[in-house]
């Protein structure tokens, strides 16, 4: 028997619970995993309340995570038992002791870099791969806003857009968010409970305004973001941190500039085996090159996956999460 998070309804943090299962075999073309650590997602979230929908209940959660590989199905080439990978992706059910997922879906890490660290960025991570070098090719010189930049994705993206000569304005609710921030490379922030967004990226800017503005807050921040905009100018909506953005009217985009809009995920850019591997090599570069550090802000057993959910949803984490299966 191994030990996972799951849960029978949707609803707050009290419908998670600590179960014991008969871990899944690995079938053709999957591996299972023993998992060292495990990631914590906003994505999770989501899930637990039905935001989302999970396919069937119950439910396991969690889509990322690091350890070493503990079974292997039929037809699974290039991996032996006992690797150290990490994933980001596949079905749900991390935050586990073992998880099952499609071989495809797993990276094996290289010996630099550590299963905390793993299970830390690879989600996050790729993400702001894709966001910073895909969705929007940044090339440097360019000025962006990026909401919740003391986060988990916010902290790694601040640092990687400091190594693209990118001027990453980023916006956080308490001056010791701020300062983290700014340590990890942001070229200014805004407090944006406090302070006027718009008027203060016109200050930051000269006028100018933003190439891009990234925003996983979602509901809260939308119309605050288009404003932020020079005309032509891209909005990323990548997250519902507040909720979801509902009830567009298109012809916005028009009134504030010429603006384009995309609301893009992780699955959609590493839609591929090719994919993947050409993104996790870019994250696994920057992070052994030291431009991108990631800032473990918060570290639960995993049997206290709740409360670590509490604290992500009530804005007291920083940086990445992640929940360590019995250690025992
Ligand atoms: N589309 C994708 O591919 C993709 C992939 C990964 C993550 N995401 C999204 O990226 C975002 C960040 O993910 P994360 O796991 O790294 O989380 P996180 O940024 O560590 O935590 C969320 C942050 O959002 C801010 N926030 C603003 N309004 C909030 C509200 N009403 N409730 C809660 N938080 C609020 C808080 O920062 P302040 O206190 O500074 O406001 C909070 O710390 C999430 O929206 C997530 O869904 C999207």
């Amino acid at each position: 028997m191994a030990k996972r998070i799951q849960f029978a309804r949707t609803g707050g943090p009290e419908v998670l619970e600590l179960v014991d299962v008969a871990p899944a075999e690995a079938g053709a073309g999957e591996v299972r995993v023993r998992n060292q650590a495990v990631g914590l997602n906003f994505i999770d979230i989501y899930f637990r309340t039905g935001l989302y929908p999970a396919p069937a209940l119950p439910s396991g959660l969690g889509t990322e995570g690091a350890g070493v590989v503990d079974a292997l199905g039929e037809g699974v080439e290039g991996l032996a038992v006992g690797d150290r990978v990490a994933y980001a992706q596949g079905p749900l059910g991390a935050y586990a002791e073992l998880h099952t997922l499609p071989a495809d879906k797993v990276v094996a890490l290289p010996d630099t870099l550590d299963v905390e660290t793993a299970a830390a960025s690879m989600l996050k991570g790729l993400t702001v791969q894709y966001l910073l070098r895909q969705t929007y090719p940044l090339k440097g010189g360019e000025t962006i806003l990026w909401h919740a930049a003391a986060g988990g994705v916010g902290s790694i993206a601040c640092q990687w857009a400091r190594a693209l000569g990118v001027r990453l304005i980023g916006t956080v609710s308490s001056p010791e968010k701020a300062a983290l921030a700014e340590r990890n490379g942001a070229w200014a922030t805004i407090d944006y409970t406090k302070e006027d967004v718009v008027e203060r990226v016109r200050e930051l800017t000269g006028g100018a305004m933003c190439d891009v503005v990234y925003d996983s807050v979602g509901k809260d921040t939308w119309e605050t973001s288009l404003d932020c905009l020079k005309k032509r100018g891209l909005m990323v909506s990548f997250g519902n941190a507040s909720g979801p953005v509902e009830g567009v009217n298109i012809g916005i985009l028009n009134q504030k500039g010429s603006l384009f809009v995309t609301r893009p995920s992780l699955n959609g850019y590493a839609d591929t085996r090719e994919r993947l591997e050409a993104m996790a090599a870019d994250l696994f570069a920057v992070l052994e090159s030291g431009e991108v550090t990631v800032d473990i802000g918060q570290r639960y057993p995993l049997a206290e996956a709740a409360k670590a959910q509490e604290a992500l949803a009530s804005r007291r984490t920083t940086g990445s999460t992640i929940l360590i299966p019995d250690p025992a």
